[in-house]
């Protein structure tokens, strides 16, 4: 019984047709959740990502003391009661963030300036992902945060107390790093600035700017100037996640009879490496009714069925993409040449080693790709054939095989595909949804 929920079978539709609103974006609902639990009062959040990551950072600052209450008649609608950053309590037992890096890394960041105890741990892969380069500059402010193997990996053991601030280069183009500083800044004594090494998602630096923050951002420069005053809680709409949607444009521009919008979906310039690439791929993509929504750009964008060709994805690129490579991988199999990925080292240590993984199970539906150590060359327009693939626990490697699935011949079999759950719970229904046999 178990086992059979495990498994999805996708065949090849003879037509993709129809709207999509994809959940909240999953890194602004961790982040809406997180600053506004710093903020006193209530607060209310519309379409937040319903995925289990963000499951995972409710369940945390549930044990922090924060309360929620769900909207019985609205899912996705949650009001959060803060009793603001000075009335979190110290939580009964280990908290647990799963699978989610984020819940992890932006919590400690929290956590590091709070007068009690904090452990936190996670899943298997959690407990594997790099921890190293989020204690040291957190200790650089004079935290008190230990790891398992020397500091590198969680579980995190966390005492907080009174912090200074950090003039800090940040070497890898990571949020969640950045993020983790300047919550940590908010409450040090003295200002914190950050060089970036490159641009990475910027949604901590928009929320905290409209909750009142002293934070200056001038492109890879931030600076940040300690709370006088509480945050403000402000209410969140968030825009749909185009690390989700970007799934239906690669299905959308490599299916041969495709036509779908994606509505309400946020296109924040730190997150469109997807749109670009597609775009500069021949892909049939355009932008409608753009507009701002809190401080975040929104938009509708159509997708048709496309003739791909090959390009190359370097530097530049990557951090506005990072999420979106195994799926790009998946365009790059039907397109005609071949694709380079390059610089993507960060790829290895995600959920699953990306780079690995994608290789291993699209090579196994008939792809041809070569490993370079920071990515891929993808050899395009080689026909795709059906057979049993493995999800490796990773939402997102599970969606691109699925997308994969969408047009190579025969039924492909996805084990282990309920992992979609982290990111997109709905997912499986929306591809049904959309197809048509
Ligand atoms: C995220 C940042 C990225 C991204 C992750 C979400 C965030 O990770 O891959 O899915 O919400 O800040 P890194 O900060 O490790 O680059």
């Amino acid at each position: 019984m178990a086992e059979k929920a495990l498994l999805r079978r996708i065949a090849p539709p003879k037509q993709l047709a129809g709207e999509v609103a994809v959940p909240g974006d999953k890194s602004i609902s961790h982040r809406a959740m997180i600053l506004n639990s710093l903020a006193p009062g209530n607060s209310e959040i519309r379409d937040l990502s319903l995925g289990s990551d963000c499951l995972s950072t409710i369940n945390c600052l549930k044990a922090l003391g924060v309360r929620f209450k769900r909207q019985e008649d609205r899912p996705g609608a949650l009001v959060i009661h803060s009793v603001g950053s000075t009335g979190l309590t110290e939580a009964q037992n280990v908290l647990n963030a799963r699978n989610s890096a984020t819940t992890m890394r932006l919590l400690s960041g929290v956590l590091v300036t709070q007068p009690f105890l904090s452990i936190l741990t996670g899943d298997i892969s959690l407990r594997s992902r790099p921890m190293k380069r989020l204690i040291e500059p957190l200790r650089l402010m004079g935290a008190e945060i230990y790891g398992r193997g020397e500091n590198s990996f969680a579980p995190l053991v966390i005492r907080g107390r009174k912090l200074h601030g950090l003039t800090y280069c940040l070497s890898v183009p990571s949020a969640q790093l950045k993020s983790a500083i300047l919550l940590a800044g908010l409450f040090a004594k003295g200002d914190t600035t950050i060089e970036q090494s490159q641009l990475s998602r910027d949604h901590t630096e928009r929320l905290l700017e409209r909750m009142g923050a002293k934070l200056e951002s001038v492109n890879t420069h931030i600076s940040l100037t300690p709370l006088t005053a509480p945050l403000i809680a402000v209410d969140v709409h968030v825009p749909g996640d185009i690390s989700s949607a970007a799934y239906w444009l690669v299905a959308g521009a490599i299916h041969p009879n495709a036509r779908i919008k994606i509505i309400n979906c946020g296109i924040n310039p730190t997150r469109t490496g997807i749109i670009d690439a597609l775009l500069a791929m021949g892909a049939r993509l355009k932008l409608v009714n753009q507009r701002l929504e809190g401080n975040e750009p929104v938009a509708d964008i159509c997708i048709e069925s496309s003739q791909l060709k090959a390009i190359e994805v370097d530097r530049e690129v990557i951090p506005r993409l990072i999420d979106e490579i195994p799926v790009l991988a998946v365009a790059a199999c039907a397109a005609k040449g071949n694709t380079v990925i390059r610089d993507a080292f960060e790829l290895r240590i995600k959920e699953s080693d990306r780079i690995m993984t994608t290789i291993q199970e699209l090579s196994r539906l008939g792809a041809r790709i070569e490993e370079l150590p920071d990515g891929m060359l993808i050899h395009g327009d080689r026909p795709l054939l059906g057979t049993e693939v493995k999800s490796h626990s990773d939402h997102r490697l599970a969606m691109s095989l699925a997308i994969a699935g969408i047009i190579a011949k025969g039924e492909t079999v996805i084990h282990n595909a309920q992992v979609t759950g982290i990111s997109y719970p709905t997912f499986w229904e929306e591809l049904g949804r959309l197809a048509r046999y």
